[in-house]
């Protein structure tokens, strides 16, 4: 037997027992004629003494760090306790070591505070998988896994597993591809999501299906985005949008409180797309904290404002000769609370924040609601105290608050408007990782308009159904839907789509809707997206088949398994809750992956490499 105990399992009541541990060593700290060394294992650490006698065997046969050892010894009371490791109480005192494997000098320190820097840790990802914070976010992600399983299982859904080499799945990305030897020239393409598959499997009569999947997208990446992730994707028949809310909101909630001992009981609050853009400018809000965009002006079709277009919704702006506002398509505010003694400096900094590329405005506004009723602004010139005054009290800002403001174009404005919101929020500690604020956002757009490719394009994916009611807008406009859905003006305010959206701190977790799965609408939407009728039926000629062969009504969604993860680890990036992640440049550093092929593989499949 190679070991009695693990390194994180001995306590007090183990004193006098003598046992056989196995693991790395982490430190060795030599006293005079002792040695101390922590041993370490998935488990944890514990304190092994090395006696004066088995000191002369040490410096015969010397123990470095991370060297794999087997030590026989009898567990002690330790004089100077631990208190911040679960066996801090005892130690071990070895009577005899093997030692099973050497190491060289790791690159970096394996323990929490690490001197590594990233790229390194990457290439030795093995090493950087014994410190003890990914060890936790790994078993974080079991933990998740297991608990998503436990679920879905105890309420009917199968785990049935879907191809990887297959056809493009329409998520929106470009695709992986894998050619083929066996049929010259052809490409295999890894699935972006098994989006069509789960449906096929509805159409199948497999209701409540789940899989915990692979997902590949070929797309720039950021903190929250990989390009190999993975999905909890999961599909229903005979469902409606409230039932895949209500099932999945219960999966949400049985994480929660499995992993996180956290429990919810009220529902989850939902908010419309076209709220979520009013008042927060995106539609993944931070509801952690309130700070609401204040529409000034703005050209944004909201349901509820009639004939909004170019509307000058305060009237403080009206007849004030400043070229900044009057010339603005939209101007957007938010309040910031008690930050009127915001300095000249402070104003410039954020000044100059929001100037920057990745922001895009040209400047920014400020009105400060001085304590004593007073106002002071950046714009005193235009505006005097009786329209900051009106200003003050159309954005809801009282004495003691700073209402920041973005003029210009409204799609770049409500963008930049909402990323100083997170800013703030950020920067007022309000955005705290270990609360949890959870939301659905229903009613998305069906379609989007693609500025670069100049055409529509589905908001989801092609297969989400419209709203019922606007299923005839689709239909009697047969076959110009595009124009359809240009009757309704804005971009922003067109078709709505039975899609939602799982958001989670302003992160983005899962998405997704209501299938169609009649025949008849299905080739109407490719056809809204510019699809051909034939390629319409080379690409999705399967699907459509199918449905003629009697598909159930279904609906599903997927969540991002690594978001969530990340989310309730408390961080934002998905790569430390990943294995074996890629860099941000798609690299996996320490495969060296991708690399080239050699000649005769190209040969194999009729590939030529021009680099
Ligand atoms: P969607 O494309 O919205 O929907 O993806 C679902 C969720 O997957 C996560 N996600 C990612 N996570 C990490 N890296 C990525 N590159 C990445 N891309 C997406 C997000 C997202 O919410 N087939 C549909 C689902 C459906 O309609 O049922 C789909 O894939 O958290």
């Amino acid at each position: 037997m190679y070991r009695t105990h693990t390194c994180g399992e001995l306590r007090p009541s183990h004193i006098n027992t003598e046992v056989t541990l196995c693991g790395w060593v982490q430190t060795v700290r030599k006293f005079g004629s002792i040695t101390f060394t922590d041993l370490r294992d998935r488990y944890g650490l514990t304190q092994l003494l090395f006696n004066e006698q088995l000191n002369t065997r040490l410096d015969e046969t010397p123990i470095g760090r991370e060297y794999v050892i087997q030590i026989k010894g009898k567990v002690l009371e330790r004089s100077n306790k631990n208190a911040k490791i679960p066996t801090g109480e005892i130690e071990v005192e070895v009577i005899d070591f093997t030692i099973m494997n050497v190491a060289a000098t790791p690159p970096f320190t394996i323990e929490e505070n690490t001197d590594g820097g990233d790229e390194l840790r990457m290439k030795y990802r093995y090493l950087d998988l014994r410190r003890p914070m990914l060890k936790r976010n790994l078993e974080l992600r079991y933990k998740v896994s297991r608990s998503v399983r436990n679920y879905l299982d105890t309420i009917g859904f199968w785990d049935i597993e879907t191809p990887f080499l297959i056809k493009s799945t329409p998520e929106g990305a470009r695709d992986f591809v894998v050619p083929s030897r066996m049929n010259e020239g052809q490409f295999y393409a890894l699935p972006q999501s098994p989006q069509t598959f789960k449906q096929l499997l509805m159409v199948s009569g497999y209701d409540r299906y789940y899989q915990i999947v692979k997902c590949f997208r070929d797309e720039d990446l950021r903190a929250d985005r990989q390009p190999e992730f993975t999905q909890i994707d999961c599909e229903m028949s005979f469902v409606e949008q409230e039932d895949i809310l209500n099932v999945f909101e219960g999966l949400f909630k049985h994480v929660f409180e499995e992993v996180k001992g956290i429990t919810i009981t009220e529902q989850f609050p939902r908010i419309t797309w076209d709220d979520a853009m009013w008042h927060y400018g995106n539609d993944k809000p931070d509801l952690r904290f309130e700070m609401k965009i204040q529409n000034l002006k703005t050209s944004f079709v909201h349901p509820s404002i009639e004939a909004p277009d170019h509307n000058i919704f305060c009237h403080a702006l009206n007849g004030v000769d400043f070229k900044v506002t009057n010339e603005a398509e939209s101007i957007l505010a938010i309040v910031v609370p008690n930050a009127s003694e915001y300095t000249r400096k402070q104003t410039d900094e954020l000044t100059e924040w929001v100037k920057r590329p990745q922001i895009g405005m040209t400047g920014l506004l400020f009105v400060k609601c001085n304590a004593d009723g007073t106002f002071k602004s950046s714009v005193d010139k235009f505006f005097d105290e009786d329209r900051l005054k009106d200003i003050a009290n159309f954005t809801g800002a009282a004495a003691g608050d700073l209402i920041l403001i973005l003029a210009g174009n409204e799609t770049r404005t409500r963008k930049a408007t909402s990323d100083l919101r997170l800013e703030i929020g950020e920067r007022l500690g309000l955005r705290n990782p270990d609360v949890y604020k959870p939301l659905w956002v229903i009613d998305f757009p069906l379609f989007e308009y693609d500025e670069e490719g100049n055409r529509w394009v589905a908001r989801h994916h092609p297969f989400t159904s419209p709203k019922p009611e606007h299923i005839d807008v689709m239909i009697n406009n047969d076959p110009k839907i595009a124009e359809a859905a240009l009757f309704y003006k804005h971009p922003y305010n067109n078709i709505k789509a039975n899609a939602y959206d799982i958001v989670l701190n302003g992160t983005e977790i899962g998405g997704g809707s209501i299938r169609i799965y009649q025949r008849a609408l299905q080739e109407k939407m490719f056809a809204a997206l510019g699809m051909s009728k034939e390629e319409a039926q080379e690409k999705f000629g399967f699907l459509l088949g199918a449905f003629e062969y009697g598909a159930p009504p279904h609906g599903g969604i997927a969540f991002g398994f690594d978001r969530l993860c990340a989310l309730l680890g408390g961080q934002e990036t998905i790569r430390d809750f990943i294995a074996f992640p890629k860099n941000n440049s798609g690299r996996d550093v320490m495969i060296d992956a991708p690399s080239s092929i050699d000649d005769q593989q190209l040969n194999e499949l009729r590939l030529k490499s021009t680099v």
